[in-house]
């Protein structure tokens, strides 16, 4: 039998509902904050995404799903959304419409990792990027809509951490403090350490590997190092996340997994057991736009992991808004009145009903069975006295009672106990 590919996941009929209600107060909160849709491709020249991603991320570096087409020009699955949305927004000229430009995305993304639970080789974000405003507000804007989102989830164990990675100018500086602070390390230390040592040294913080992680802890934080204007930026995130009642706690050991990001840098990260740490990530990123050719535009954004924050919702018990089900059955109990049945529920969607009816030929008995296993909320009863009367026997699922309803008052009828 064939099977999927390691690290993919088949969404069921029976979770479809979980999905979509995510996605529908992904979409919901979104709309709150008056960011629109966004749709891009699913691949692009890899080129957007070693420039723009960076070439000392591991996302790049070993992860990406890159091939040739055949007309020999290298193609990626996109291991994220947002250097899409920065070449759209360049590429479509939007610089020159309505400022700032607020945009969302849910989608799905590649990256060849070690699958486990929660981490996934396609998995699916919802995203939203903000561009055009370089000032502290549009940071603490981005951070209060992906704060809402997943207090709109209904998530509690969720904890924001918020850190500052400052500017190329004060970064510079925090480099140097790194690297005399892990040369002495540097021997014991594993091999793609070594390579970050000299390409991005701050990525060491980022190193998975205990062998490295025991000499982090101690490391100079960048808070340290931030100039004037990066710490004033900081200070007035954290202002205006207290003023509008979003708490957060400082963590210097976020970095982030991407090397577009300056100044502010933020991960949501749960607590509940069985649920794989961080939920939702993002920062602001003044220079990607320039990075991949465009113009100088500043701009945050973040994205949240649909499958983890499933596992999430699924761990705390947050509540799913229930999975929609037939409003009626229809239940021909001959062959005449199964034509009716048949004919029946094409009348009652017309009036915005949802309905099933019998596709099987089956018997009374089998037909109440899935009825009731599909959670129909009411099966309407047509045999030949029915057919004769002009009315079903509509019996309501909930409580087995049933009376009499005339076919043409039939939708009005279900519509009104909904
Ligand atoms: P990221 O931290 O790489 O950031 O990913 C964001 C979220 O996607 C993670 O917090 C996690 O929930 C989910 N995620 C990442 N990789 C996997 C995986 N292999 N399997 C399952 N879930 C995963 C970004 O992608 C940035 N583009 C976020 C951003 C937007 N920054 C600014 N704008």
């Amino acid at each position: 039998m064939l099977v999927r590919p390691k690290g993919t996941k088949d969404m069921l009929p029976e979770e479809a509902y979980k999905w979509q209600y995510i996605e529908r107060v992904a979409k919901e909160t979104a709309a709150a904050y008056a960011f629109k849709e966004i749709r891009t491709p699913v691949f692009e020249y890899t080129e957007l995404f070693s420039r723009g991603v960076g070439d000392t991320s591991d996302i790049v570096n070993k992860e990406m799903y890159t091939f040739l087409d055949k007309g020999n020009r290298s193609i990626t699955l996109r291991p994220e959304g947002t250097a899409g949305v920065a070449r759209a927004f360049l590429e479509n000229g939007l610089a020159g419409g309505a400022m700032p430009f607020k945009a969302y995305y849910l989608i799905s993304a590649f990256r060849y990792e070690r699958p486990q639970a929660g981490r996934l080789r396609e998995f699916h974000q919802f995203g939203a990027e903000l561009y055009g405003a370089e000032g502290a507000y549009a940071d603490a804007e981005v951070i209060s809509l992906a704060d809402a989102f997943l207090k709109n989830l209904g998530l509690k164990k969720v904890a924001l951490k918020i850190n500052s990675i400052g500017c190329k100018t004060c970064r510079a500086k925090y480099h140097e403090a790194l690297k005399n602070y892990f040369a002495p390390h540097l021997n014991v230390m594993c091999a793609d350490c070594k390579v970050r040592f000299e390409k991005n040294p701050m990525r060491i913080l980022d190193c998975k590997e205990e062998g490295c992680k025991r000499f982090t802890s101690n490391a100079p934080k960048m808070l340290d190092y931030l100039c004037d204007d990066c710490k004033d930026h900081f200070e007035t995130v954290k202002s205006l996340l207290t003023a509008s009642k979003v708490e957060y706690e400082i963590d210097p050991a976020i970095v982030r997994g991407l090397d577009y990001y300056s100044r502010t840098v933020f991960e949501f990260v749960t607590s509940a057991a069985g649920a794989q740490g961080t939920v939702l990530g993002g920062g602001r990123y003044d220079t990607l736009l320039s990075d991949i050719g465009g113009k100088d535009v500043p701009a945050v954004g973040f994205a949240a992991g649909m499958e983890r924050l499933l596992m999430v919702m699924e761990a705390e018990n947050a509540p799913f808004e229930n999975e929609k089900t037939a409003d009626c059955y229809l239940l021909g109990m001959d062959e005449g009145s199964r034509e009716k049945a048949f004919a029946l529920a094409g009348e009652l969607r017309k009036a915005g009903v949802s309905a099933e009816t019998d596709l099987m030929t089956r018997s009374v008995k089998a037909q109440f069975k899935y009825a009731d296993k599909a959670g129909a909320r009411f099966v309407a009863v047509l045999g030949e006295a029915e057919l004769n009367e002009g009315a079903a026997e509509v019996k309501d699922m909930k409580n087995s009672s049933s009376e009499k309803v005339k076919f043409e008052e039939l939708a009005q009828y279900l519509l009104s106990r909904r």
